[in-house]
């Protein structure tokens, strides 16, 4: 049984809809990456997946359960960060845990989890006085607590400094080496491209590339060489960078001219997402 299998999902907000039919599947102990420009529609396919918001049409499992009619069972088998949240000001890091702890019947230990996210100074103080990456420390932790099967990340590292960001992708690796299966929405690259064993690419409520990264990338032509002449840029995209670097030096040796600014680098997740999501240029 996969752990999330969505077909023909769509949604509209008064008259206007937003998914127009989308379809993936995510399997147990995977970690799936939902990517797409602002406005894609990651969080309101997210929310549905979670069952905090209705669908019009398609057909959606998640753990086996339709999240529209999941009831406390199904929600103590999934964990939550939301895109953004903001609780109990007044409470300490370990005050706001502990009570989230009591809601679910096998908790982790709440020392664990604050340690598990970083926050182990930060356990006597108050949510109020916390960074904005350290309070999404804290929805992580919270997402945590209940030992969830399923894990919902809804760009979980938004704001994290760069050290803080990798720290949460230890994290993310740990979940995913204790079996959990995750899916997050990012609008970093690089994040994906470490973390996810597959993906998808949204664009305006639909899906428009699905795969491993490597899949993905393998279709595509694989290095790209860039260099100016005289000020104006060339930029070549091949398979074959030796023939073509070959080439080209030779022919800068011959007639004398330098490959100024020469660059030689593998095609990466983010061109593939810029082409893929690129507004298509205005006619007229
Ligand atoms: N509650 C709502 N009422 C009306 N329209 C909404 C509502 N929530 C989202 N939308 C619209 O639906 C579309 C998809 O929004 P959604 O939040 O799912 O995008 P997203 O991919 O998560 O974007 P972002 O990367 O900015 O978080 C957007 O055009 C948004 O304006
Ligand atoms: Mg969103």
């Amino acid at each position: 049984m996969s752990a999330i299998e969505v077909s023909g999902l769509k949604k509209s907000y008064g008259p206007r809809e937003v998914l127009h039919g989308v379809g993936f599947r995510v399997e147990p102990g995977e970690v799936f990456a939902l990517l797409g420009p602002n406005g894609a529609g990651k969080t309101t396919t997210v929310e549905i997946l979670e069952g905090y918001r209705d669908r019009d049409e398609g057909t959606v499992q998640v753990l086996g359960t339709d999240p529209a009619r999941g009831g406390s069972d199904f929600r103590a088998r999934i964990g939550i960060v939301l895109q953004s949240s903001a609780v109990y000001p007044l409470l300490s890091v370990r005050e706001i845990l502990e009570l989230f702890a009591g809601y679910y019947e096998r908790a982790r230990g709440v020392g664990e989890v604050i340690d598990l996210v970083g926050l182990g100074d930060k356990r006597e103080t108050r949510v109020r006085t916390l960074s904005g990456g350290q309070l999404r420390r804290l929805d992580l932790a919270l997402a945590l607590i209940g030992d969830p099967e399923l894990i919902f990340l809804d760009e979980p590292t938004t704001g994290f400094d760069p050290a803080a960001r990798r720290q949460a992708w230890e994290t993310i690796r740990d979940l995913r080496a204790l079996g959990k299966s995750i899916l997050l929405t990012t609008h970093y690259m690089e994040e994906a491209q470490t973390l996810a064993d597959r993906l998808a690419i949204l664009r305006d409520g639909r899906i428009v590339a699905t795969g491993s990264p490597r899949e993905l990338l393998s279709g595509a032509t694989g290095v790209e060489i860039r260099y100016r002449r005289d000020g104006e840029e060339f930029v070549i995209a091949t398979d074959e960078p030796t023939r073509v670097l070959n080439e080209l030096t030779g022919q800068a040796l011959a007639e004398g001219f330098e490959l100024e600014g020469i660059e030689v680098r593998r095609r990466s997740l983010e061109d593939l997402y810029l082409e893929l999501t690129r507004e298509e240029a205005e006619v007229g």
